[in-house]
């Protein structure tokens, strides 16, 4: 293997927050390498970081989930060029088929959203590789905290060990959970 391709693999198996770009920018060089963290069931390709087109893409698949109703296409796409770690499950025509992303301070806390496999690919285990590399990304795997919403596939996130948060490790003292709700704004930001 070219040195080059050895010392990504290092770098994506130290941490380094780069490698998911490097990496992906690499396998478009050389789309013959395939490194072993990126092992997809066969027909299928995760992707360790994804790229702006890729957000019109994952944008269009996730506006039509439940939870996403009213939010509008563009705030979609935003939202997903300004993840921290974003990754994806392509099909052999290179369609994607498959997104998870989350927002982290790569230390302390990450919150995961938008996980989601299209319809006819679901229950078949596509879930399990795709949401596996996005908590080993070098920007969530050292994260104490790794918190989620489901409605109903707790049973899917109990496989990679999350708990219940009010199960979970008490702090020692008084903690109250806030959250501020707030009107969208009436006009979208121009730039994306
Ligand atoms: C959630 C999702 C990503 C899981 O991927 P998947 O490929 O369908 O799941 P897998 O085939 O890898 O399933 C692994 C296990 O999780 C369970 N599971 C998956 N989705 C589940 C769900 N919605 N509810 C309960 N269990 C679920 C499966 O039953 C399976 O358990 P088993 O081993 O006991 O049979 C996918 O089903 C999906 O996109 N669902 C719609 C969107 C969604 O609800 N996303 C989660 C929002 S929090």
């Amino acid at each position: 293997m070219l040195p080059l391709l050895t010392d990504l693999e290092k770098r994506w198996e130290e941490g380094d927050l780069a490698a998911p770009l490097a990496v992906e920018l690499a396998r478009k060089a050389y789309p013959q390498w395939q490194p072993a963290f990126l092992a997809a069931p066969p027909g299928f390709r995760l992707r360790c970081h994804l790229i702006d087109d890729d957000a019109v893409r994952a944008g269009r698949l996730l506006s039509q989930i439940y939870w996403n109703e009213g939010i509008p296409l563009e705030e979609m796409v935003r939202a997903h060029r300004h993840s921290t770690a974003w990754v994806g499950l392509e099909d052999a025509n290179g369609e994607l088929v498959g997104s998870a992303r989350a927002i982290s301070d790569t230390a302390k806390w990450a919150y995961i959203y938008d996980v989601m496999l299209i319809d006819r690919l679901r229950k078949q285990r596509l879930g399990e590789p795709l949401f596996e590399l996005l908590l080993n990304h070098p920007a969530l795997r050292r994260c104490r905290t790794v918190r989620l919403d489901t409605k109903d596939a707790e049973n899917f996130y109990l496989k990679f060990a999350f708990v219940r948060t009010e199960l979970g490790p008490q702090r020692p003292w008084r903690s109250i959970n806030l959250s501020l709700y707030r009107k969208p704004l009436p006009h979208a930001q121009p730039s994306l």
